[in-house]
């Protein structure tokens, strides 16, 4: 075909700034309808801007996110902001009356150091919140979302200087049943009544590597949980009170864990996946007649559960259930 006609220059020379195969962090940066993003300034999105359901705003260059950013986006279902290390602070308001708005996810901001009190403020139908992966020192409040939807998910993961969970901190946040996937932080402590307030069906702490402290009150006030998660934790016991509602207990790599609560706490227990078969023994005893249908179950799980070294008499139990390490297993 011969040399380009100098008419095809520019063309040529624009592909090959554009190199579509690896694009740049700034070409990705995207400010989509109705946002204004300035550099170190604020996020607005102004509405009301038909149609617009899903807003996902990732690589932003704005530092704060204000009050009543999305104000009149009121069609607006699921708000994502994301890969942003400009993004310093979330301020009161920030959320504030979006009442179809289902889903919040923000996560990869690793500069965003502050989310103000009331940050998120009268959402009715929020049934997803996930806050992941920030440079967060407190769990951040949650307690004006005000949600009436049922299993509301909050997912507070991989923030590595939250260190506690204080109490009444979930009060608040929905009024029906709320799953809680706290993993990966920081925690070093979960306070008393940390979860008043709520109908707890899951409630997952795993790999949270400092966390060694649950206060003994820490279920007082709640509902729940049905699933309690302490895997791959510090714990070193789980709280006295309000153990009965566990139907499902997984504590796998909880090397710090060395003795249960003793099988009369568990009343509704039908699973458990532990780290020692040393764990059992908090299980071994055969339960008495004038336990009931729930025991029986327990019971079941008990005949799973027993230790596979050690049978210190005929009436122990026969297989293990009990993951880990078996060197470290103490004797009933
Ligand atoms: C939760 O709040 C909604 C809206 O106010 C209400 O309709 C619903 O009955 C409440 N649910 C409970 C369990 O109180
Ligand atoms: C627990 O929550 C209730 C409201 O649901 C509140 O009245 C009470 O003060 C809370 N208890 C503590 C110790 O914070
Ligand atoms: C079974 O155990 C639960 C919890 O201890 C108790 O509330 C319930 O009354 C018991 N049911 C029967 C039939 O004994
Ligand atoms: C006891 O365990 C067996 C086997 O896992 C299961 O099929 C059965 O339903 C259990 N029984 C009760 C009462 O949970
Ligand atoms: C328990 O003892 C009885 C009678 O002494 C015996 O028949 C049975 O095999 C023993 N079971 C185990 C698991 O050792």
């Amino acid at each position: 075909m011969g040399q380009p006609t100098p008419a095809r220059w520019p063309l040529l020379a624009l592909l090959v700034l554009l190199p579509p195969a690896q694009p740049r962090v700034l070409s990705r940066a995207h400010c989509p309808e109705p946002c204004s993003c300035p550099p170190d300034g604020a996020l607005r999105c102004p509405g009301p801007l038909a149609g617009l359901t899903r807003l996902s705003l990732t690589y932003l260059p704005i530092k704060v996110i204000p009050s009543q950013a999305f104000r009149g986006l009121n069609e607006v279902v699921k708000i994502e902001i994301s890969q942003s290390d400009s993004l310093e602070k979330v301020e009161a308001n920030a959320f504030d009356n979006l009442l179809h708005l289902s889903e919040i996810l923000i996560q990869n901001t690793k500069n965003l150091a502050s989310i103000e009190p009331g940050a998120f403020t009268n959402l009715p139908r929020l049934k997803y919140l996930s806050i992941c992966n920030t440079g967060l020192q407190q769990l951040p409040d949650v307690t004006k979302i005000f949600s009436s939807e049922f299993n509301f998910i909050l997912e507070i993961c991989d923030n590595l200087h939250i260190t506690t969970i204080p109490g009444n901190a979930f009060q608040g946040m929905n009024n029906e049943s709320i799953t809680l996937k706290l993993y990966g932080n920081g925690f070093e402590e979960i306070q008393s009544h940390a979860f008043n307030g709520t109908t707890l069906i899951s409630l997952e702490l795993k790999e949270n590597e400092h966390l060694k402290k649950m206060h003994n009150g820490a279920f007082r006030g709640a509902t729940g949980p049905s699933i309690l998660d302490i895997s791959s934790t510090k714990l070193q016991a789980l709280p006295g009170y309000g153990l009965e509602p566990i139907q499902t207990l997984i504590a796998t790599a909880s090397y710090s864990l060395k003795k249960l609560p003793s099988r009369e706490k568990f009343t509704n227990l039908l699973d458990a996946i532990l780290t020692y078969p040393s764990h059992c023994c908090a299980f071994r005893n055969s339960p008495t007649k004038e336990q009931n249908f729930s025991f029986s179950i327990f019971e079941n799980f008990s005949k799973q559960c027993e230790s596979t070294a050690r049978k210190p008499n005929n009436e122990t139990l026969s297989k293990s259930r009990a993951y880990g390490h078996q060197q470290r297993r103490k004797d009933c």
